[in-house]
């Protein structure tokens, strides 16, 4: 059996030295006579490279090249991979993909087309980096109604979280140095404010409640805004602050998803997740809390998960994996402005007492937070749960206090 990678970046250039890595072995695994690497697909060039013979420019090769059972999409972005992942599976092959924009925007048509062409698509790589979490939901979890799923699905803000926690060092300078690891994307405007883990979150939403998710209707902030004195205050109040992208099901039958900076418990299993690793906390109504934890970005992580997907294909050629979900429906993910929260709040006044008793008074009894050397005018709280929307606006409506800084409290 024959397999092409598109795309020669930091993962498909994994994948490809993975499959020479491990040949026997992942041959063997996929109880196929062979599993060879015919073509890797990429318009640029790369004269040093061992696999000189491999490269190719046109992607209609791999298209209409019959031996070719399965192919790797390691290209990101939508616009190609969205059009020759389709043909692909129209063609009748399998494909394989560590691309969370193509899963999290086109997944339900892909899956479609997968299915009526009896062919695998398949994209454990997509959430987690090289953490198993897809499969996990799809099968050994598969008994379970899954309450909620929320978890730290971006190496890169939270190595930089980490650097801000444990030394005090600048947003830039983390963004620096995770650039310079592999962390980050082309464009870590998708990292740092959110997007990327706005993707993974909806594609395991629409896995653990069984409707497509889309990016849009997901309220997603990223960690721009967060301030050391935030850092600080988290540690005050006995926690720290993390990226939380999280789904959960509500009694009503619709969800709330939502990702944005989040006040973690430091006895919460997601608290002590550092650096460039991930975590992932599914909640079932038969097995409790599990968690799923490692390496969530990085070339080798990365490629370990795409590479067992083909190994999964080639095993399932000829009863495809029967997986997926349903079509998206409107106003299934509710506003979160109507969900439950509790707050973080820190801000500025000249008359702390008094607008301690108004906040009191509005939303009820506030947990003040205190910090060596903090500003005079600076005031930092902690609300109980609430409706949301509600809470934002009585607190942005008290006089003479001016919000900085509103960050949500989990508790797991
Ligand atoms: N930029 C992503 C991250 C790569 O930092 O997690 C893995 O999806």
């Amino acid at each position: 059996m024959f397999v092409a990678v598109m795309g020669y970046g930091t993962v498909g250039s994994g994948v490809v030295e993975l499959l020479y890595k491990n040949h026997d072995s992942i041959v063997k695994k996929s109880m196929q006579e062979s599993l060879e690497l015919k073509y890797i697909l990429d318009l640029r060039d790369f004269p040093d490279s061992p696999y000189q013979d491999k490269f190719i420019k046109d992607f209609n090769i791999i298209l209409n090249d019959p031996e070719v059972k399965i192919v790797v999409e390691t290209m990101g972005g939508i616009t190609f991979a969205y059009d020759y992942v389709k043909k692909l599976l129209l063609s009748g092959k399998s494909v394989v993909t560590s691309n969370k924009e193509l899963v999290a925007e086109k997944g339900y048509e892909l899956l479609c087309i997968a299915k009526e062409k009896n062919v695998n698509f398949l994209f454990e790589a997509s959430v987690g980096g090289g953490i198993p979490i897809i499969r996990p939901i799809t099968q050994c979890l598969a008994a379970n109604e899954i309450d909620e799923i929320a978890g730290i699905l971006n190496g890169t803000t939270n190595y930089i979280l980490t650097k801000m926690i444990t030394e005090q060092a600048s947003f830039e300078n983390a963004l620096k140095n995770a650039q310079a690891l592999g962390y980050a994307e082309k464009d870590p405007t998708a990292d740092v404010e959110g997007d990327d883990s706005c993707r993974k979150i909806c594609i395991l939403a629409s896995l653990c409640f069984g409707k497509h998710v889309y990016p849009k209707d997901v309220h997603t902030e990223g960690i721009t805004k967060i301030s050391l004195s935030d850092v600080a205050y988290a540690n005050s109040w006995g926690g720290v602050i993390k990226l939380i992208a999280a789904a959960k099901r509500l009694d009503n039958g619709k969800i709330t998803v939502t990702v944005g900076p989040a006040f973690v418990q430091n006895h919460s299993q997601l608290a002590n997740v550092d650096d460039v690793f991930n975590a992932i906390l599914v909640r079932g109504d038969a097995i409790g809390d599990v968690v799923f934890y490692g390496r969530g970005a990085g070339k080798m992580p990365t490629a370990s998960a795409v590479v067992a997907d083909v190994i999964d294909a080639a095993k399932h050629t000829l009863k495809k994996k029967n997986f997926g979900w349903d079509n998206a429906e409107e106003n299934y993910v509710i506003d979160y402005r109507e969900q439950t929260a509790a707050l973080y709040v820190r801000g500025e006044t000249d008359d702390k007492e008094g607008v301690i008793k108004l906040l009191n008074g509005e939303i009820g009894a506030v947990r003040v937070l205190s910090l060596e050397g903090a500003p005079e005018n600076e005031l930092a709280i902690i609300t109980n749960p609430a409706t949301e929307g509600e809470l934002r606006d009585k607190i942005e409506n008290i006089p003479g206090f001016t919000p900085k800084s509103v960050i949500r409290i989990t508790d797991y």
